[in-house]
């Protein structure tokens, strides 16, 4: 039978650590029609490094395009209605390439990784004027998260990376830019761009003036024309050449965390969501205004939703391990087969009997920000079992919620009253009421998690010459939203809650 679909269709590319998806969506209702999931490989060739193969994450984008696209013609769908398609990537995380020949120049070195504690300490030993030259035209602290060092590194250690840059044929960018310039034409006139989003995670870049920023080059010595051109996150960047959406233009660009606000449609001064993804970003939408954190937040870009139109900034608190906790503990301890499994662990016991852990597998960022913190986990008797601990993970990626939480409250000056959140976690209903509990605010969820997906397609349908798709208020959809209340009494939340704190303080002592 012939599947009825009212309206042009759009596509987002997903791309982030754990994951690649792609997903179509009607444009007239948000519904989501069908999609495709890759789970990638990670690599940690020595303690602290992490990295991931570009060409397997490129290739992993052609198998969930693809795969929908059969999927939708399956369902009768005719795949000429796919009008655009948005990407949406997991941030930071840099790639450098060669222009003449396609190949990365080295494997993608990821968000998280630490290798370059000494390149930061280094480069903090040399900070012109005062400590803010960095944070006051990025928004950021000089931390290993940020590409700006990642690349530092990669231009001191990687022969190939001088070599080609010598030579004028290396080019670097976030997961978009490597994915963009791919999909259209790559070696054969590929788009060379990122979107302020992505831009504004580089440490590279001016949030102010909204571009590259010469001062921060010189101060990183990064060659500025192996930059990406940036642009808005909303606007036709290049036509997708080979395979089934062959000539549909990519027309929607935003990191993976303001993808979601725009998803979750927080378009509003104020209005914040949180995303349990590999990490957990809160982002909270400050408007045409960039406010600078006293608590251990960053300013970043929230989206520029068209060449015209205004940029809108947003407050962040970063957590680095959430999910990635559940595949720890699948990868590493064995303990769960499956990442579904931590659910039903948790639900057995219903408590962590005492049990603490804090992940501090790639040091703590915000509000701490203290890159040689190490995860622990504490609090053991003989009769701690894999239940205890598999609540204690779930607990702790709430706990880091709540100290991000309050660092916002705290900068915003007005509590939130409830949190609205996405993500792949958030099917997790155990993990779901422990949040409500341990903010003591009502969680709220989204009824389809993918706001990352739904906000790049969004972006990419209203973009001129596609306008398939209106964000005007009054026109956008509603997402249907899940309610959690706190169950328990809020001195029991707090004192959970300053016992975690001290595990913190364990884990920052750990190493020495
Ligand atoms: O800043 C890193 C973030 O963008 C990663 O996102 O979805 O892989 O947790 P995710």
């Amino acid at each position: 039978p012939k599947k009825a679909v009212a309206g042009p269709l759009v596509g987002a590319v997903v791309q982030g650590t754990n994951s690649t998806r792609f997903l179509v969506f009607n444009s007239k209702t948000a519904e989501l029609l069908s999609h495709h999931q890759v789970e990638l490989t990670q690599e940690f060739p020595k303690e602290g490094w992490v990295e991931q193969d570009p060409k397997e994450i490129l290739q992993s984008v052609y198998e969930c395009i693809a795969r929908t696209c059969e999927k939708l013609q399956e369902l009768n769908i005719d795949i000429s209605n796919i009008k655009a398609v948005g990407v949406s990537n997991q941030r930071e995380t840099t790639v450098i390439w060669d222009k003449l020949t396609g190949e990365p120049l080295y494997n993608a070195v990821v968000w998280l990784d630490l290798r370059t504690q000494t390149t930061v300490e280094d480069l903090s030993k040399k900070i012109p004027g005062n400590n803010n030259f960095v944070k006051s035209k990025t928004g950021l602290p000089l931390s290993t998260y940020f590409s700006a060092v990642k690349l530092r590194w990669m231009l001191d250690n990687v022969r190939k990376v001088q070599k080609a840059v010598e030579e004028g044929r290396a080019l670097f960018g976030t997961l978009d830019s490597w994915l963009i310039w791919s999909l259209t034409g790559g070696v054969n006139g590929g788009v060379h761009c990122t979107d302020v989003t992505n831009a504004s995670r580089t440490m590279l870049f001016n949030i102010h003036s909204l571009e590259w920023d010469r001062e921060l080059c010189n101060f990183f010595e990064v060659p500025m024309d192996i930059l990406p051109n940036v642009w808005s996150s909303s606007q036709i960047y290049g036509q997708i050449k080979g395979g089934a959406l062959e000539g549909v233009p990519i027309s929607g660009c935003l990191g993976d965390q303001s993808a979601a606000l725009v998803g979750q449609m927080c378009f509003q001064e104020g209005q914040a969501k949180n995303t349990y993804g590999t990490g957990c970003f809160l982002l909270c939408n400050t408007g045409r205004k960039c406010v600078f954190s006293e608590h251990g937040l960053l300013t970043t870009v929230a989206y520029k939703l068209g060449r015209d139109k205004p940029v809108h900034y947003a407050l962040e608190g970063s957590v680095a391990i959430a999910g990635a906790v559940i595949r720890w503990l699948r990868d590493n301890l064995g303990i769960i087969e499956t990442s579904e499994e931590i659910e039903n662990l948790a639900k057995e016991v219903g408590t962590s009997y005492g049990c603490y852990f804090v992940p501090a597998f790639s040091g703590l960022y915000a509000p701490y920000w203290e890159p040689s913190a190490r995860g622990i986990i504490c609090g053991l008797t003989q009769f701690t079992n894999k239940c205890h601990i598999a609540f204690a993970a779930l607990e702790a990626v709430c706990f880091q919620t709540r100290e991000i939480l309050d660092a916002m409250n705290r900068d915003c000056g007005i509590p939130l009253r409830h949190l609205q959140v996405d993500g792949a976690m958030t099917t997790n209903q155990v993990l779901m009421q422990l949040q409500a509990d341990i903010l003591h605010i009502p969680v709220i969820r989204s009824s389809m998690p993918e706001t990352s997906a739904l906000g790049a397609a969004m972006a990419a349908g209203a973009a001129e010459g596609v306008g398939v798709w209106s964000l005007e208020p009054e026109e956008l959809t509603v997402i249907r939203m899940e309610r959690f209340e706190p169950q328990i009494q809020a001195i029991e939340s707090e004192s959970r809650y300053s016992t975690w704190k001290k595990a913190v303080m364990k884990s920052m002592g750990s190493v020495t």
